[in-house]
């Protein structure tokens, strides 16, 4: 079993990895080990071994070597001589804020229960296990259960903390993370997936040093600028090679990830709610449970870090009703149309995205209230009637009529200032008394800690699900929170306000998924300002960006593949010049970058020319030929486009019996005599004979990987190529030949 108990101490073993805690003389817990697995021993005398240093306090007169700040903690409690910062606090009636949880008991079961209320993990597979630990505060009255699951074929251990109040007083919890690891070194490079609107989740690579390294978030949304997952590598490690932890949380609202490197050289990493702007009143008998954090190891490179993380996100995180389903090529009207359409305009883009093979049709913004641009009618979801005179469900039965899905965009947490809902309920807008409301894109934000506001939207959503038969529903969320303030809380529970936001979208997500079990939800945030765990277990993929520049994009999915699979990347082909960027790329190119996602078209396709058209249709077949490979396959990162001048990025996807591949190279820029290019494959068997589409030559698999394919230069003989050699991408679709 992966869960190895004896006498208090606790080793966690995945296929790959060990996890290895203790009960600690003080009573209190203490870590011992996480990196690649090790046998299970009664003790490990080397991992307990400590000097004693001076000028910091110990534990007890008669231990001077018992020095808290130089202990591996497990959850570690502040103001009792360990300086660096803690996994909670929290502040007793009387003002004072010590706390010392010790160890009480341990449980163990099979499988894992979700967490209610909160996005969660599962699993029904027997091998997985979880082990609860209970500790005790008796001075405060309050239990502390910290919750590990082990899933031992990715590698991955699910942990999060619960603070139960037991006593008779009411406690205030200040910070509460949901994991806490202290690594023995800090010789790791922090990499973080961070950006802006239209350029999110660019790799940043920089080694720890003394002092506090953090990202998070205070915009009451994961954001666009900083992503909660983050790794840890070593300077060697590569996509091939090398160790590195990976670490993730399964939240979508303010977060931290920290890093702290102490005077020992050690390194304490924190992840969990960001605890500036929380604040929780434990009432006697109130619970409060944290978020789930993923952590995963990996010795063997990022490529395997990226691959077991993100098929345990597959696997017990993603709707199964989802997970592996083909998920449709979608035609979205948004940048084709904008606010300005009507029922004709619609379906004729339907009907010509029909011909061309593609499988679902989204009506995006401009639908509802009366929405010409972007100040008005949110908050009102009902048809707007001068554009659609026969109502959504009329335009969705046309659609379906042609044999498409029909898909509907909704902001359901925003509400305008000129919409009938602000005008009856003005009390629903996140507002701080006596300040003024911050716009931001014209509009506000709606109080989804107000029970009555999920029903209001349970309601309006469903009965469109119903009415229209929606296949599909894409949920955005264009503005960040300010003033953040709801007047259904009192005063002491004020900074509760953030999270219970996040727990309302999580109601509202969680009553629509259980009840419509058959729509596909695509989340979305001004593209990817909320691409993270939390959504993607209600939402299977997310709009990855409002950047459809295929240059842009390189980066932005190479980035977002660190973290994320693929198969949660939406991925979009639209016209040229490009709208964020004015760039023009070939059709080609840009679903060349497209196929590695969740394939859609964003134009309006009844402006497309002829040869357009016919690219489309011939691209939509090829990419239904190898759904399952692009959606699913195991994916590659080759070339990073954030190395050197940016110039390439390529990367492959490869079936899970190695038998298919399709490689992708992109060049930006096309230089004159350039060096000779080779592209080195992955994934593939090395006795194993492959074709390259296109190429007589029969490889192996170990030729593909070491020694690589050559790429030749692209010059004016070059086939396939009329206007421009730059934004160029090649494709090597390969397969096994039979032995
Ligand atoms: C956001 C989304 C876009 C589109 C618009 C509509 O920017 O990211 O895809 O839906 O809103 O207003």
């Amino acid at each position: 079993m992966p869960i190895l108990v004896q006498h208090h101490q606790f080793h966690l073993q995945t296929d790959h990895t060990s996890y290895i805690l203790q009960v600690m003389e003080n009573g209190e817990l203490g870590q011992l080990y996480y990196g690649r697995r090790i046998h299970d021993r009664t003790s490990y005398p080397d991992l307990t071994a400590r000097e004693e240093h001076g000028a910091i306090p110990a534990w007890r007169l008669n231990r001077p070597d018992f020095q808290p700040e130089t202990l591996k903690q497990e959850f570690a409690s502040l103001g009792k001589g360990d300086y660096r910062d803690p996994a909670f606090q929290i502040t007793s009636p009387d003002g004072s804020r010590i706390s010392e949880f010790h160890y009480v008991a341990y449980q163990l079961e099979t499988g894992k229960q979700r967490l209610a209320g909160l996005p969660s993990t599962f699993a029904t597979d027997d091998d997985v296990q979880t082990l609860t630990l209970m500790l005790n505060d008796t001075v405060s009255q309050l239990t502390l259960a910290l919750q590990y699951t082990v899933f031992p074929h990715q590698d991955v251990i699910v942990r999060s903390a619960s603070f139960t109040n037991t006593g008779q007083q009411t406690l205030m919890l200040n910070r509460a993370m949901s994991s806490q690891l202290d690594l023995p070194d800090a010789n790791y490079d922090f990499m973080q997936f961070s950006g802006s609107w239209a350029r999110e989740r660019h790799l940043v690579r920089s080694p720890l040093h003394s002092g506090t390294q953090r990202i998070g978030s205070l915009r009451g949304a994961s954001s666009h600028q900083q992503n909660p997952a983050m790794i840890l590598a070593r300077s060697t490690t590569d996509e091939d090679h090398g160790s590195a932890f990976g670490f993730n949380l399964i939240y979508s609202g303010n977060f931290l990830d920290q890093v702290e490197v102490d005077a020992f050289g050690t390194a304490r990493i924190l992840i969990g709610i960001n605890p500036e702007e929380f604040g929780w009143q434990l009432t006697p008998g109130e619970q409060f449970q944290t978020p789930e954090a993923v952590l995963s190891y990996t010795d063997a490179g990022l490529n395997q870090l990226s691959q077991q993380m993100g098929e345990f996100y597959q696997r017990h995180l993603v709707n199964p009703h989802f997970a592996q389903a083909p998920r449709p090529v979608l035609i979205n009207n948004w940048e084709g149309t904008y606010f300005n359409f009507d029922e004709a305009k619609l379906t004729a883009i339907a009907s010509d995205a029909k011909k061309l093979g593609i499988e679902m049709f989204v009506l995006d913004d401009g639908w509802f209230g009366h929405r010409d641009d972007d100040t008005t009618s949110l908050g009102d979801w009902d048809v707007y009637a001068q554009k659609l005179p026969n109502g959504i469900a009329h335009l969705a039965a046309k659609i379906h009529g042609m044999a498409l899905k029909f898909g509907l965009w909704f902001e359901p947490e925003m509400i305008s200032i000129d919409s009938d809902l602000y005008r009856a309920h003005p009390e629903w807008t996140v507002k701080t008394p006596h300040r003024e409301m911050t716009p931001g894109r014209n509009q506000f934000v709606i109080d989804m800690a107000n029970p009555a506001v999920v029903d209001y939207l349970y309601g309006k959503i469903s009965r469109l699900i119903e009415d229209a038969h929606l296949d599909y529903i894409k949920w955005d969320m264009n503005r960040n929170i300010t003033e953040a303030y709801s007047p259904t809380l009192p005063a002491s529970q004020q900074l509760e306000f953030a999270h219970r936001y996040m727990l309302g979208v999580y109601q509202l997500y969680g009553r629509l998924t259980t009840d419509y079990p058959d729509v596909l939800f695509e989340s979305c945030a001004s593209g990817g300002g909320r691409f993270d765990l939390g959504m993607m277990a209600y939402a299977p993929q997310a709009w990855t960006s409002d950047d459809t520049d295929a240059v842009e994009r390189l980066k932005i999915q190479f980035g977002t593949s660190y973290g994320y699979p693929q198969t949660m990347m939406g991925a979009h082909v639209s016209a040229v010049p490009n709208d964020q960027t004015g760039r023009i790329t070939p059709i080609e190119t840009r679903a060349a970058v497209a196929y590695f996602g969740d394939l859609g078209y964003e134009l309006d396709v009844t402006k497309c020319s002829t040869a357009e058209k016919a690219a489309i249709k011939t691209q939509v077949a090829f990419y239904k030929a190898h759904r399952e490979l692009f959606q699913q396959g195991k994916f590659y990162r080759l070339d990073s486009p954030f190395a050197g001048d940016g110039n390439v990025g390529s990367w492959q996807v490869v079936s899970a019996d190695g038998q298919h591949a399709i490689a992708a190279r992109y060049q930006v820029l096309n230089h004159p005599n350039p060096a000779y290019n080779r592209l080195y494959l992955r994934g593939l068997q090395a006795d194993q004979r492959y074709r390259i589409a296109g190429n007589d030559h029969v490889y192996y698999g170990d030729e593909l990987m070491n020694a690589g394919v050559f790429i030749p230069h692209l010059q004016d003989s070059t086939e396939g190529i009329e206007e421009s050699f730059d934004f160029s991408a090649r494709l090597l679709v390969i397969d096994a030949v039979e032995k």
